[in-house]
């Protein structure tokens, strides 16, 4: 099985992309792998290189460091990808060298309130993942518009939206393959 980790860039309890996250955890082992969230939050330290690194940001690089791939759902904040979930990119970048994001492979996903799906926090985490050279699944792309009405007290009721996650899990799945040993 290969095992994924996901991580959510939302902070708050009733996240849409939590819930897209769960449901794709859910639909991970039938295309042979594990999705396993990451629960330690993002309420991390503004990241400066005159702070020690806090135990939460090993933690987060270790769970990095132990999957095959990593699956970010990105809320769409003010047409970029929200503050907190660049500042955990910015921790885990350093030191560059030994990042574990280090040519990580990596899937996008995301949920949105509006029409737009995440497409365009999306474009901007995947310029951001340049950085550390990690290869991004560019298909399917998982852009959920008005995530709202697919949900029902966190549970996806939305079976094209299913549909379509299995697809991603199964392309997720193969493309990790093509980076492992
Ligand atoms: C938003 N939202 C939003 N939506 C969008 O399509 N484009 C945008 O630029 C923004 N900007 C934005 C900024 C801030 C500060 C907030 C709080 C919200 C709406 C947002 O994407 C939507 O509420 C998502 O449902 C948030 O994701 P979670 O928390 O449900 O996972």
């Amino acid at each position: 099985m290969v095992a994924l980790l996901g991580i959510c860039g939302s902070t708050r309890k009733a996240s849409l992309n939590r819930a897209l996250l769960e449901a794709l955890a859910a639909l991970t082992p039938a295309a042979g792998g594990t999705l396993t969230l990451w629960d330690g939050g993002l309420d991390l330290p503004i990241f400066s290189s005159d702070l020690p690194e806090p135990p939460r940001v090993s933690e987060l690089k270790g769970a990095i460091a132990a999957a095959a791939g990593v699956v970010i759902a990105v809320p769409e904040y003010n047409y970029s990808i929200p503050g907190g979930l660049k500042n955990a990119l910015d921790w885990v970048s350093r030191p560059p060298a030994h990042s574990p994001l280090r040519r990580k492979p990596v899937g996008l996903v995301g949920a949105a309130s509006g029409m737009s799906g995440t497409i365009r926090a999306q474009a901007h985490l995947r310029q951001i993942l340049l950085y550390s050279d990690s290869p991004c699944l560019t298909q399917p792309e998982v852009l959920i518009p008005r995530a709202q009405e697919r949900f029902t007290d966190g549970t996806l009721t939305d079976e094209s939206t299913r549909a379509l996650l299995a697809t991603f899990a199964a392309a997720m799945v193969a493309f990790v393959g093509r980076f492992s040993a």
